[in-house]
């Protein structure tokens, strides 16, 4: 079922332009309230913010707006008709964006500006959700339609924009990853089980002026049957949450499937919608089942080990990011507190069945990282654990290490060997002595950008990668070292050049035309 009814372009395009004309942006709102309460918002306080804009001096029409649709603060008639000259109270009751109280106006959904920078450029749009718990002040409904969040932005920032045909956005909530992949994909099909969803995200597309999304409605691929993708995008509703009764349902995060199956049938389900060579980049959540403790165990039970099963029945080559695990107690709990539970009697109620729901799979802990599949099969089977603090924008590094992958696979050794290769600007070695020694006990490469990840050196690999600056082939400096410490020059080939490829592939090395 394809989606666009309900969605009024002519007061859509009046919000716009009063929008536009309010300069209700990220900058004016920082302006307006400061760093401090900017921050403060971002952790979930809106107090210092409210205060800010309490001063006779905040009262301009984005300071209305903001007070309004971020802060879920009520205005007067007088103020909102001058903050929206255009679109006008009946026009926003029309829109769904406020309701009528007694004393003013109020709120009926979010509103607030949002900033980002891609291989596009910058960027600025207005994105409209639901009200969240700062301002409904308790737990949320069922058919809560998420606004961006911390994982919407981890998703958006890893997306790689390598411009392709068709897209597409499977659990678009408000259209925010959509919109993402409107900007390097010529059409994109954004898809929800929620038609509540896909009206506020056909709003945004249309508020923000972009024309090249459908909305379709249906449950996991059941609105794109038959139809194959060059990117397809997921923040799935992966919270694992319990079939009981009583346990709210949300579905802005629950896809009412048990434990980790919703998941498991979204990789299930890729290999017949992604085009040759194309790439779907999701989150998602694993169990670790029974006395595994998430250091890496194997068992066949690792959350990881899940997860390469599932990808293996597909046939996609893979490469999955565990970003971090929790174990079960610690996980329950952060996602009642999510839906605006506090800690209570009816906390502890939800508490008791979230660790009876795990108790009963023997699941002790979960795991939540990134996955990036791709309908190829270039030797890409990568699982493991990076939880480093990492910087935005990840999209870029994702899209090297997909290409870095494939150029060390498509080289026989041979290959290798004749290729030059540069050490990556954000590439720096560690060196730690003992006290007066001469020669260090541990060398380690450290990566600045990417994952920030590190590895240990040997002397051999040491003076490769030190020597790795465009100028020589891979074949000459291995000989120039096995000189140098008197070895086998075949032996100390044959033991750098696996090495060699992972540096490669983790874009510490470069490889030069
Ligand atoms: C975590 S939200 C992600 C929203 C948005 N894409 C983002 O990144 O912020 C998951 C979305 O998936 C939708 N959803 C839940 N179950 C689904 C299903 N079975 N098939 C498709 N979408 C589903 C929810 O309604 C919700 O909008």
């Amino acid at each position: 079922m394809q989606l666009t009814c309900g969605v009024n372009f002519e007061l859509i395009a009046r919000l716009r332009l009063d929008l536009l004309d309010a300069r209700f942006s990220v900058d004016t709102l920082t302006e307006l309230w400061g760093e401090r309460a900017d921050a403060a918002l971002h952790r979930g306080q809106r107090v210092p913010a409210v205060r800010a804009l309490a001063a006779p001096a905040a009262a301009t029409p984005a300071a209305v707006l903001a007070r309004l649709f971020v802060l879920g603060m009520q205005v007067s008639p007088e103020q909102l008709a001058a903050a929206l000259p255009a679109l006008g109270i009946d026009g926003a009751i029309q829109l769904g964006l406020v309701a009528l109280e007694r004393d003013g106006l109020r709120a009926a959904l979010d509103l607030r500006p949002y900033s980002f920078v891609d291989a596009h450029g910058v960027g600025s749009w207005w994105i409209a959700s639901d009200l969240g718990e700062l301002t409904v002040g308790g737990a949320l409904r069922e058919d809560h339609v998420l606004g961006v969040g911390g994982a919407s932005l981890t998703l958006s920032g890893l997306m790689i924009d390598t411009p392709v045909d068709s897209a597409l956005d499977l659990g678009t909530g408000c259209g925010i990853q959509a919109l993402h992949a409107a900007r390097h994909a010529t059409r994109v099909i954004a898809t929800d089980i929620s038609p509540r969803a896909l009206r506020i995200a056909a709003l945004n597309a249309e508020l923000n002026g972009i024309r090249n999304i459908e909305f379709r409605l249906g449950s996991l691929f059941e609105p794109v049957v038959g139809e194959r993708f060059g990117h397809i995008v997921s923040n799935p509703p992966f919270v694992i949450t319990p079939r009981a009764d009583g346990v709210p349902s949300y579905e802005y995060r629950d896809g009412g499937m048990v434990g980790d199956a919703l998941v498991a049938s979204l990789i299930a389900g890729l290999a017949a919608h992604l085009e040759p060579g194309g790439i779907a980049q999701l989150l998602g959540n694993w169990e670790y089942r029974d006395g595994v403790d998430g250091t890496g165990v194997v068992d066949g039970r690792n959350g990881l080990d899940r997860v390469g099963v599932w990808v293996a029945s597909t046939g996609l080559d893979a490469w999955v990011v565990e970003r971090e695990v929790q174990d079960a107690a610690l996980y329950s709990e952060t996602w009642i507190r999510d839906g605006g539970t506090r800690p209570g009697p009816e906390f502890d109620r939800l508490y008791e069945a979230w660790l009876d729901d795990f108790d009963r799979r023997g699941v002790k802990a979960v795991g939540f990282g990134y996955l990036t599949l791709r309908a190829s099969s270039r030797g890409l089977s990568r699982y493991e654990r990076l939880d480093s603090a990492v910087g935005g924008g990840l999209g870029v590094h994702v899209a090297h290490t997909l290409a870095g992958n494939d150029w060390q696979w498509e080289r026989t050794d041979d290959q290798l060997g004749r290729a030059r290769l540069e050490l990556a600007p954000d590439v720096t070695e560690e060196r730690h002595y003992w006290p007066g020694a001469a020669d260090p006990t541990v060398m380690m490469l450290r990566q600045g950008g990417g994952f920030a990840r590190s590895v240990p050196l040997d002397t051999g690999l040491a003076a490769l990668v030190g020597a790795c600056d465009g100028e020589l082939s891979v074949r000459a400096i291995i000989a120039a070292i096995a000189q140098l410490l008197e070895v086998d020059a075949a032996e100390l080939s044959a033991d750098l050049l696996p090495s060699i490829r992972e540096l490669v592939t983790t874009g510490f090395l470069r490889p030069l035309p």
